[in-house]
């Protein structure tokens, strides 16, 4: 069984050969630190800085009898342990040795899916003790996970612990599968000292500071209890991923889901004050939570009249211990009493006089933090913790500001931390409150580092692909004045752009698709099921119907409106238009006769497509993307490219589909990026926004870069079977290019259609999009320029070609030194334009050289951008 799930673990392993890891800001260093990868024998990074152990190959640990190791049947959309799992449908221990005396984090990720062998994904229900204490009671994995509703989670489920060893000791993670028949699993666990009095109370500490019991008193944090992190949230733009932290891999989410109004972000404020860890250790949190913060705004006599306010989801009738970080760095601030304000907490005033200029020890750039204990009464089904701040009145800065929230709940008398179940009856009717997702998205969020469209999960762009537009006007520009009836819900709809694209009411999509007849369905993904339809006389349409009720569908509804509507352009699907009412979320697009780009490469029973015919659709793709990149006012960054979202219509245009992920690019001219979680496909992210989670347009040339290489090779980017190095087609392309031998690994269909010299030039476009360093990658633009540039050669030269020899040798007479001499190169290019007299205007020469300078050339370009 283990060699069976090798391939996969491969996979994964080439997948994260992309990325470099590093810990930038390690000030603690943790004496245990074990990450598992629980039923496997791999050991693998991750680029959140873990390094997984296979816990077969490993004296560290022992697991009891009867346990069995097993694939999961689905591939996992997250980096990860998720290949492989423990299982049983006995109890099994892990005995973890000789564990240092103190607190440490105690992690566990469940992948919730059906694993090899008949472990059913629905028969996962166990519960889990780690020593004394119960984390999960009967516990069913994939009701917790079909919970979330959140596709980006993707079945990940995510837990974070503290619990206390008294001496050097063993820990007992023991797993209890509830009644026979079902079954207990683990995907990974990992353990992480902390420092002493980093969350649990100094015992020698001074009254002041204890934590605060709100409605009176104190409540020191003792070693007996065990803590369940709900929330670690900064008040920035963009998570901290657990590579950053300060040495004890925690993830630092958004907040932006829990805060009830509008905030104002500052982000990277005054990077050149260092800050003095005077009052707290600088283990505490990153510096960058203490560099960004929340507040309310700057007219102040609006503030005064709100509270900035945060709502976060807990489980009723347990305690929670609530951390609040601040770093006074204003510049208004010069003093005591500039900046006062209040903190209620479940609407108890628990600070009436917050000067944080005085609490850092009257300096600035001191971070603070305060605890504070809540009981939650179990007198409800569902119950919010409130944080709210209020300028004082006497302030002379009417505003308030706050870093960081951490919110933890504390195990009863009992060691208990564990919640029952979520109801299937209560969460059918309440699911649209979009409540419970919250509150497991807490800490599960940004383990999404990368949200994949994997296979079945990922469909939904895939299958928005096969349907597209065929803008009829007087359809598409029908305002919809006369449907602003009552049956509109509120909010939303007031900012759609309903003078730019039709609004249909529901009962048109109704008649539209027979009442969503399944008869009519084309395509179904995690975010719901798309209809072909008949719009009028006998137009014919896509319909996507987004599962309602789910926040993550609204925002990239929202999103795809909102870019769509305003777009218009030959390589751009059009969106006809919307429906958003009775909680429904549809989007009306023309119908794309020839469905995906990939459905014409590889996978399918389609004849293949000749070389000018892709290179034709590629330079659609490419004039398309570079539309977007700079036609409209504001660049806007597809982050999506991918072969399944480049329709074709029936004449086999190519159009770029699917705006669900696209933003807005950097707007302010000193800006270049916009920071963001990293969303994307597998297979087609780009390494650079990776490792930086900086966007710009040239993730987007990276991820077209992967295209180019798809329609070459006639191959998918990622497969998981053959030989390693053949893995990922980016890698085997670059190595294959290098070596000279790129012809060896074109389509066999495309066989003796390329001219060599097309061949060669757009083999280094395309390893040029694949550049690692965004900025060394070339523009839409050149990128368009090259490919016309390409099809010139292959329309003069395509005559008589039959030089990309079977032996895969790529050109005839030159040798692999030849190649990668840029200055041959560039001859080359001015030969071929010379020679040829081409006209190649818009592909200036200055250009060619340097997109023509080889790929891997380790000499900088001086005129790099
Ligand atoms: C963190 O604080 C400790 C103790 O105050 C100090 O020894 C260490 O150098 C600091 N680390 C960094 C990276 O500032
Ligand atoms: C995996 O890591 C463990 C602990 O570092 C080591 O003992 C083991 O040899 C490694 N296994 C492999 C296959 O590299
Ligand atoms: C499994 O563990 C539970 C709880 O510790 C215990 O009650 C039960 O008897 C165990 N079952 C077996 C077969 O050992
Ligand atoms: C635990 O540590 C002790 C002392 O370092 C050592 O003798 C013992 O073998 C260790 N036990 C295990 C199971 O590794
Ligand atoms: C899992 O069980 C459910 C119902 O018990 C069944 O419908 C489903 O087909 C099973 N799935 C697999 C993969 O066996
Ligand atoms: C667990 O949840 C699944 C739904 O995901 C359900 O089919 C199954 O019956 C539940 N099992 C138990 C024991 O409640
Ligand atoms: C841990 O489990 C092992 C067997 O799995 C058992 O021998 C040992 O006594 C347990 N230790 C503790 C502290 O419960
Ligand atoms: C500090 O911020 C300024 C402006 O935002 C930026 O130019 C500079 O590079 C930053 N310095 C550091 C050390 O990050
Ligand atoms: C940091 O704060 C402490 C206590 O207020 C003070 O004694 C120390 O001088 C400060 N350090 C710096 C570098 O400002
Ligand atoms: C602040 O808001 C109030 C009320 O909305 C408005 O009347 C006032 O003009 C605003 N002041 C500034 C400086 O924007
Ligand atoms: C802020 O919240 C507190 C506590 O709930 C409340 O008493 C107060 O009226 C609120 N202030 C405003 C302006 O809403």
């Amino acid at each position: 069984m283990e060699t069976s799930n090798k391939p996969i673990t491969i996979l994964l392993l080439l997948l994260l050969s992309f990325f470099h890891l590093s810990k930038a800001d390690v000030i603690f260093d943790p004496p245990d630190l074990l990450t598992i990868n629980c039923g496997s024998s791999t050991n693998f990074s991750t680029p959140d800085g873990r390094n997984w152990i296979g816990d077969t190959n490993t004296k560290l640990l022992s697991v009891s009898r009867g346990s069995v190791l097993a694939t999961a049947l689905t591939q996992s959309t997250i980096l990860g342990p998720y290949t492989s799992a423990r299982l049983s449908f006995s109890n099994f221990t892990y005995s973890i040795f000789n564990l240092t005396a103190g607190p440490m984090f105690l992690r566990l990720f469940f992948f919730s899916t059906s694993y090899q062998n008949n472990f059913n994904r629905s028969k996962a229900v166990f519960s889990v003790k780690a020593g004394p204490y119960t984390l999960f009671q009967r516990f069913n994995v994939s009701l917790d996970a079909d919970s979330v509703n959140d596709p980006a989670r993707s079945n990940i489920l995510f837990r974070e612990y503290c619990i206390n060893l008294h001496e050097r000791q063993n820990l007992n993670i023991t797993f209890i599968p509830s009644s026979t028949g079902s079954y207990a699993f683990i995907n990974g666990i990992e353990i992480v000292s902390m420092p002493s009095y980093l969350y649990y109370t100094d015992p020698n500490v001074d009254i002041h500071g204890l934590p605060k019991l709100v409605g009176g008193g104190t409540y020191p944090i003792e070693t007996i209890l065990a803590l369940e992190t709900k929330y670690r949230l900064r008040l920035g733009d963009r998570n901290i991923p657990a590579a950053e932290d300060t040495g004890m891999l925690r993830t630092w989410d958004v907040h932006d889901e829990y805060i009830s109004n509008p905030g104002v972000e500052s982000l990277d404020i005054d990077n050149t004050t260092k800050l003095n860890f005077s009052m707290t250790p600088n283990y505490t949190a990153p510096d960058q939570v203490y560099r960004s913060l929340a507040s309310m705004g700057h007219n102040e006599s609006v503030n005064m009249g709100f509270n900035l306010t945060w709502q976060l989801p807990v489980d009723p009738g347990f305690t929670y211990v609530l951390r609040l970080h601040f770093c006074q760095l204003n510049p208004m601030v010069i003093g005591s009493g500039d900046q006062i304000f209040l903190i209620f907490i479940q609407d108890h005033l628990v600070e009436d006089m917050v000067d944080i200029f005085n609490w850092g020890d009257k300096q600035k750039g001191v971070p603070v933090v305060r605890d504070y204990v809540v009981i939650i009464r179990d007198n409800q089904k569902k119950a919010n913790l409130s944080v709210k701040l209020h300028p004082h009145d006497k302030s002379m800065i009417k505003d308030a500001q706050l870093n960081a929230i951490e919110l933890f709940k504390i195990s009863d008398t009992t060691g208990n931390l564990a919640v029952p179940n979520p109801d299937p009856r209560i969460q059918a009717t309440e699911i649209s409150h979009e409540n419970s997702s919250k509150k497991r998205r807490g800490t599960t969020k940004t383990l999404a580092a990368v949200v994949v469209a994997v296979s079945g999960v990922v469909l939904l762009s895939s299958i928005i692909a096969f349907f597209i537009i065929k803008l009829k006007k007087n359809v598409a520009y029908n305002n919809g004045s006369n449907k602003k009836d009552g049956t509109s819900r509120g909010g939303g709809s007031s900012s759609l752009p309903t003078d730019l694209c039709r609004h249909f009411t529901i009962a048109e999509i109704v008649e539209a698709t027979n009442n969503f007849d399944e008869v009519f369905v084309v395509g179904v993904g995690g975010f719901g099921n798309v209809y072909k339809g008949y719009i009028g006389d006998s137009t014919p349409v896509a319909i996507k119907r987004l599962k309602p009720g789910s926040q993550q569908g609204l925002n990239e509804f929202m999103n795809e409106i909102e870019m769509l509507s305003q777009l218009r352009h030959l390589h751009l699907v059009s969106l006809i238009g919307y429906c958003y009412e009775s909680n429904e979320m549809i989007l009306v697009y023309d119908f794309m006769d020839r469905g995906t780009l990939r459905d014409h490469l590889y996978g399918t029973d389609n004849p293949p497509l000749s070389w000018k015919q892709r290179l034709q659709i590629c330079i659609g793709a490419a004039r398309g993307l570079h539309y977007l990149h700079t036609g409209t006012k504001q660049m806007i960054i597809h982050r999506d490219v991918k072969s399944t979202n480049i329709l074709l219509d029936e004449k086999w245009v190519a159009k770029v589909s699917d705006f669900g992920l696209s933003r807005i690019g950097p707007t302010g001219s000193s800006m270049t990026h916009v920071s963001t979680q990293v969303k994307g496909s597998v297979g087609y992210l780009d390494p650079d926004y990776y490792k930086r989670q900086r966007l710009t347009e040239k993730s987007d040339v990276y991820s077209y870069g992967v295209v180019l290489l798809e329609v070459l090779c006639g191959r998918q980017p990622l497969l998981r079977m053959v030989e390693r190095q053949q893995a990922s087609l980016v890698d085997w392309a670059k190595h294959r290019y290098e070596k000279g031998f790129l012809g060896e690994i074109v389509d066999p269909a495309l066989k003796d259609q390329i001219a060599p010299h097309c061949l060669r030039k757009f083999g280094e476009v395309a390893l040029s999009c694949l550049h690692e360093d965004g900025t060394q990658r070339p523009s839409m633009n050149d990128v368009v320029g090259v490919l016309e540039f390409v099809m010139q050669l292959q329309l003069q030269d395509g005559a008589n070609v039959n030089a990309v020899s079977e032996s895969g040798e790529d050109y005839e007479n030159s040798t692999t030194e030849d190649m990668f001499s840029s200055s041959h190169s560039s001859v080359n290019v001015s030969d071929y334009s010379n020679s040829s007299g081409l006209n190649t205007t818009s592909y200036a020469s200055k250009e060619s050289e340097r997109l023509l300078e080889p790929v891997f050339s380790e000499i900088k370009d001086p005129k790099g951008r």
